[in-house]
């Protein structure tokens, strides 16, 4: 098994990933159960594991109630956030008890949030079962709903106790998600790491059609990354939880152009936005062309897209500016953008011209 420490003091916590875990969950939740009924939510497309995870806590002697809801993006609302909290207090959650979030991003989202304010503040467990919740949500403690005015706008910090990793869930998921889950993994190589990127290279196809070891490693280096980064800048305030945000502010025009639906995941906005950002660092003149080259190869040999036509969107280059400036990283009317001076030396650049990037977006559609 491979643990890594999210290193924040008092609120400290362990990441375990081994596979075969979740069928073991109730050992590792057994400091956190104190033999008192668990509630765990969960949503639909998850119940088999919610079976596996629920007949480990019951062996143990653990009940467990559980909460599902719908699967899909629409369920970080303001009403799944009500009815979840409702159900926590019917339950009789204490302050102490911890709630087990069990599914992708959304749940994690949606679960930390309501534990951050039942009660005010009540302790959860993290059970990512998405490759992209594995390396990239689940972790560091951010919490949100989606509202009218846009994604991620209503939320807080609330660190996780625990996150349980079992790669093995993974064979549920579709080939699709787990490869847009790998934008999140490859992203970590292009930010600081580029033995890691060249990993990526290397291990990839084993990584995507289900290699066991390869999945460890690259969950384990992925989640290692995070936790220092967190630890570093656990509220995004200097600069360097922001890199984290590689290929999100092209990515995420993309997807407020889809519409949010299932026809641009987040991982493949990632993607794109993270070959764009390759690119308009090439445009400024501050990334050689061949990294920004070795880059979208990379994503396309993988099967993900690595630039607008790829992403299909063919939206005027205004309409996409328009939704970066609904970024909730807008400050005083500037968009903080990641750029990268070559794969593994990303950079927050707060000097990035809208009418320039308009202009970028108008040549890249050509
Ligand atoms: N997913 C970006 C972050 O946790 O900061």
């Amino acid at each position: 098994m491979k643990t890594v420490t999210v290193s924040l003091g008092d609120r400290s916590y362990p990441i375990h990933i081994e596979a075969g875990l979740l069928p073991r969950a109730a050992e590792f939740l057994a400091p956190v159960s104190r033999g008192r009924r668990m509630a765990i939510v969960t949503d639909e497309n998850v119940r088999p594991h919610l079976a596996t995870l629920q007949a480990s806590l019951t062996a143990a002697g653990v009940e467990s109630e559980a909460i599902v809801l719908p699967p899909g993006e629409k369920t970080k609302s303001w009403a799944m956030l009500e009815h979840v909290c409702h159900r926590l207090l019917e339950l009789g959650i204490e302050r102490s008890d911890h709630v087990i979030a069990l599914g992708g991003g959304v749940i994690g989202d949606l679960v930390g949030f309501a534990c951050s304010i039942v009660k005010r503040g009540c302790r959860f467990v993290q059970i990512p079962t998405t490759l992209l919740a594995q390396v990239d949500s689940s972790v560091g403690g951010k919490t949100a709903i989606n509202t009218a005015a846009g994604k991620n706008l209503i939320g807080a910090f609330h660190q996780p106790a625990m996150v349980l990793i079992d790669p093995d869930v993974l064979d549920t998921l579709s080939a699709r998600h787990v490869r847009a889950g790998y934008a999140e993994v490859v992203k970590y190589g292009l930010i600081d790491d580029f033995a890691f990127f060249e990993w990526c290279e290397a291990n990839a196809p084993a990584l995507l059609a289900g290699d066991a070891d390869a999945r460890v490693h690259a969950i384990a280096h992925s989640v290692a990354a995070k936790a220092r980064i967190v630890a570093a800048d656990e509220h995004e305030t200097n600069g360097i939880r922001a890199l984290l945000n590689l290929g999100h502010t092209f990515g995420h025009a993309l997807e407020a152009e889809a519409g949010f639906s299932d026809r641009q995941l987040h991982g493949e906005g990632v993607a794109a936005g993270c070959a764009l950002a390759f690119r308009y660092s090439v445009r400024k003149g501050i990334c050689e062309r061949q990294d920004a080259e070795r880059v979208a190869a990379h994503l396309r040999a993988v099967g993900l897209p690595d630039g607008l036509a790829a992403a299909g969107i063919d939206a005027p280059s205004a309409t996409l500016v328009e939704h970066m400036k609904h970024d909730k990283k807008m400050a005083a009317g500037t968009l903080p953008f990641l750029l990268a001076k070559g794969i593994g030396r990303t950079y927050l650049d707060k000097t990035v011209d809208l009418a320039d990037v308009a202009a970028f977006l108008d040549a890249e559609a050509r």
